[in-house]
């Protein structure tokens, strides 16, 4: 069996240490639930001496715990902090005091002003008052990322000595490298005495965007905790993102000797959740859990996976609780990501009838930046009310606003060929562009009726008219056209409610 890495989610304390991500008691009630069902190790809840909400919090959040994990408070070496946090996990079955302090020349020498010593007597002093209280006290060691590595030796050894069961190596400022870092654990558990008898935990922070690196290494280091956070919130850059490390391990396990138990199909629902919550929207290429995650936009990529999911995707989107690979159609998809949404929307077509579609694909692809289900229904339905066209509008430019003279330019091809090029004013934009169809073409209709709807989403949502236009004789032609541009719309149903006059004319005359 291969080590079992504990997953120490701080979303609720580093991670609402994000800007604008602060939540209230029963938000983080509905997260500590959701970590509780991902069965996450520990949960560090809060930091109770900070105030009334946050000891509010963990002490709701130890009641809902029980048995299921355990329930850490925040506190500095200070004796009154660590007093409010015990007693804030009085709820808790399984309570931990997670109690440190700086540890880097800048944060002895420029922050607290303390001798290496008299930071020594302090890490030994709060350990032990915690240690009254709770039988598992973590210690941090902040910013050891940038501190002296004898002093970092030597205050772990004395808060294991003084009952430590966890020791917290952070990377507070995000600064190291994942080798150096590795290294670092990797010098820790050589030389503190006693270390084989706790765990070595660790904190990173994503400045450099290596947080998840310098946990992997850690782990492959010695380290069996990693404090980390859900989409990776937290102070400044964040923290290591918990999604990312449970399925790096997960995806790694025989070369690392590690797993964790985490619920790994719950992740994208912790994460939207989180997001939700928080305000905090995922950004689209976050791994994992980003809404690009199994998407696949190039034509070469699409084909790819439609013929077998794993040449570009190492994860099964349905781990992690994703809704599965999903291929976004736009113009650089080809011919068969194109037939295969089709097919599921339940259009098939022969060769050289495909071939006309995808054509048409591409030329609404150009206009819209994704094409989606609707865009494709509409233009299936485009296909199927299509008549051989007597006349086929090819182009059409319209001026029109206020004070213009509405003014259309249109191009028309008619059935043998000749292309006409007609310009017209009119009392709108459309009645224009009609005005310039009437020119052309053989027939004369009045419109009845005229309506105009967005069948797509989004500003670039395709509009299609419906037109009544009436005949001579009476009788009434529907023309239906649609365009991302609604004139363009309009005067392809015109023409093709005309074409629709002329072919019924034909057929009754046995033409
Ligand atoms: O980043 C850090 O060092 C911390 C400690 C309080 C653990 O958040
Ligand atoms: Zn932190």
């Amino acid at each position: 069996m291969s080590r079992k890495i504990a997953i120490f989610d701080t979303t609720l304390r580093d991670g609402e240490q994000s800007p604008g991500a602060s939540m209230n008691t029963e938000e983080k009630l509905v997260i500590a639930r959701q970590l509780i069902r991902m069965n996450v190790d520990v949960i560090e809840a809060g930091f109770p001496i900070s105030s009334p909400g946050d000891f509010k919090s963990v002490a709701e959040i130890g009641r809902i715990a029980g048995d299921s994990c355990t329930v850490c408070g925040l506190t500095r070496a200070v004796d009154k902090d660590i007093e409010v946090a015990a007693e804030a996990l009085k709820t808790a079955k399984r309570p931990r005091i997670h109690t440190g302090l700086g540890v880097s020349p800048s944060h002895l020498y420029e922050k607290l002003h303390m001798t290496e010593e008299q930071a020594i007597e302090r890490a030994v002093h709060a350990v032990k008052l915690a240690r009254n209280y709770v039988d598992d006290v973590e210690f941090y060691a902040e910013d050891a990322g940038r501190a002296d590595q004898d002093f970092l030796v030597r205050i772990v050894e004395a808060a294991v000595k003084a009952g430590a069961t966890v020791v917290n190596i952070p990377d507070t400022t995000g600064y190291n490298m994942p080798w150096d870092f590795g290294a670092r654990i990797r010098d820790l558990r050589e030389r503190v005495d006693g270390i084989e008898n706790v765990t070595i935990s660790v904190h990173t922070h994503n400045d450099l965007g290596m947080a998840t690196a310098l946990a992997l290494e850690s782990v492959r280091n010695g380290a069996t905790q990693i404090e980390c956070t859900i989409n990776g919130l937290g102070e400044r850059a964040g923290n290591t993102a918990l999604e990312e490390v449970v399925m790096a391990i997960k995806m790694h396990e025989k070369e690392l000797d590690a797993h964790t138990d985490i619920v790994t199909k719950e992740l994208t629902h912790a994460s939207k959740l989180v997001s939700s919550i928080t305000g905090i929207n995922v950004q689209p290429n976050k791994a994992i859990v980003g809404a690009n995650a199994f998407a696949h936009s190039s034509g070469i990529h699409q084909d790819g996976v439609l013929k077998a999911r794993d040449t570009y995707e190492i994860i099964d989107p349905a781990d992690v609780g994703a809704a599965g690979s999903e291929i976004i159609l736009s113009a650089r998809s080809g011919h068969a990501a194109l037939r295969h949404r089709m097919a599921e929307l339940g259009y098939t077509f022969e060769d050289a009838e495909f071939e006309q579609v995808y054509q048409r694909f591409l030329e609404i692809a150009d206009q819209k930046k994704e094409v989606y289900d609707e865009d494709l229904e509409s233009m299936v339905q485009e296909r199927q009310r299509e008549v051989a066209a007597v006349y086929t509008l090819d182009a059409l430019q319209v001026s029109c606003g206020d004070p213009l003279v509405p003014t259309a330019t249109a191009t028309i091809t008619d059935e043998v060929g000749v292309q006409h090029v007609v310009c017209a004013t009119g009392t709108g934009p459309v009645d224009a562009a009609y005005q310039a169809i009437d020119q052309v073409v053989a027939v004369h209709g009045d419109l009845s009726e005229f309506s105009i709807k967005a069948i797509t989403r989004g500003i670039d949502a395709i509009g299609e008219v419906t037109v009544r236009v009436a005949a001579e004789d009476g009788n009434v032609f529907t023309g239906r056209g649609s365009d991302t541009d609604i004139i363009v719309s309009s005067a392809k149903a015109y023409v093709n409610a005309i074409n629709r006059m002329i072919q019924t004319a034909r057929a009754k005359a046995g033409k």
